[in-house]
């Protein structure tokens, strides 16, 4: 699949519940309303679009939410979409989630054929941690993580950057990350849903300060490792791990994008900045066969955005692209 800017489109992100066990301040409001579970999809129905989209050139395979693991026996989905990785059709099955089910899932994740998990995690203190999520022990997602790790799932932590929230705890938690072997990616705060009466601007902390503040600690060195992601890449001379820095808002990495993102209502999205979308419930519940689906998917990447149009508003405190991050997936 090859959009309009000559970019390969090979990789694919399924939300597969918008549903969470957390109610991170940045990501929702405390009472956050749900989808209807009729206008989910079924795990078959999202096995059945992911088998076409793989059979289209997706090439990798990522698991959001919402908290995918919270979604009830998506441990079947999974070990269905693993065995794409056994024909070489699918090079790459991975997930993003929060880890409070981790612990109970590590070792079936890794006989599935999943061999890294992104973890969210943005303080290591636990009561920030308590304040962040609203809901959340730090302790469960720490026995999570362990758990990854001894089943043999590589580790990378998603943080992100708050501003008087974890600000001083950066440098700390690039060396517990570093001293662990895992890579962490700093995250700028992006304009996304209604978060209720927090406030997008007061969250803002851009990375420019988080940079120079880790210099302070660390010896930085700018690479040039790419994967195709949003992330721009600084090696750790202490540690030898490398941190990513997303910068949505400040740094333009759309040129490079590889990606569509897939909600658990059966919605695609071209772009996690846009609202275009196209609908593939309707092609994939009408008919039995694969045509009309391939057909409305092939005309979505035709119509693939070249960027996105983030910006956090100073006037109003309202979100520049309406829908939460648990609906596309981060
Ligand atoms: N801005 C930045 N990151 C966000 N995430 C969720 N909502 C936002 C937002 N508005 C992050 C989560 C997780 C990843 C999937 O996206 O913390 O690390
Ligand atoms: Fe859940 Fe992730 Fe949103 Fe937090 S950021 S509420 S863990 S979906």
């Amino acid at each position: 699949m090859i959009d309009p800017f000559g970019r390969d489109i090979s990789y694919l992100r399924v939300s597969v519940t918008d549903r969470c066990d957390f109610r991170c301040t940045y990501c929702m409001s405390e009472d956050m309303a749900f989808l209807p579970k009729k206008d989910v999809l079924s795990l078959e129905e999202l096995e059945r679009l992911c088998n076409v989209f793989v059979k289209l050139g997706v090439k990798k395979l990522r698991l959001t939410g919402g908290e995918p693991l919270v979604r009830k026996n998506i441990m079947s989905l999974i070990r269905s979409l693993g065995h794409h990785l056994d024909t070489g059709d699918l090079e790459e099955l991975t997930l993003t989630t929060n880890g409070t089910q981790l612990h109970r899932y590590a070792m079936e994740l890794f006989d599935c054929g999943v061999r890294r998990v992104n973890v969210s995690i943005d303080t290591l203190d636990p009561k920030k941690f308590t304040e962040i999520t609203r809901w959340g022990k730090l302790e469960n997602v720490l026995r999570g993580i362990e758990a990854a790790a001894n089943s043999g799932l590589k580790i990378k932590l998603n943080t992100v950057a708050l501003r008087g929230t974890n600000e001083d705890e950066l440098p700390n938690m690039v060396k517990w990350a570093g001293e662990r072997g895992f890579d962490i990616t700093i995250i700028e705060v992006m304009p996304m849903g209604d978060i209720g009466t927090e406030n997008r601007v007061s969250q803002y902390l851009p990375l420019s300060m988080v940079r120079s503040n880790l210099s302070e600690h660390f010896t930085l060195r700018d690479i040039d490792y790419k994967t195709g992601g949003p992330a721009r890449y600084v090696e750790v001379e202490e540690t030898g791990t490398k941190i990513g820095l997303i910068t949505p808002l400040t740094h333009n990495f759309c040129e490079s994008c590889n990606r569509v993102r897939l909600t658990c209502t059966g919605t695609l999205y071209m772009c996690l900045g846009q609202e275009d979308a196209a609908d593939l419930k309707i092609p994939l519940r009408n008919s039995e066969g694969d045509e009309a689906l391939t057909r409305a998917i092939h005309e979505a990447i035709s119509r693939k955005p070249k960027g996105h149009d983030f910006i956090i508003d100073r006037r109003q405190k309202n979100s520049s692209v309406p829908r939460h991050m648990s609906v596309t997936g981060g």
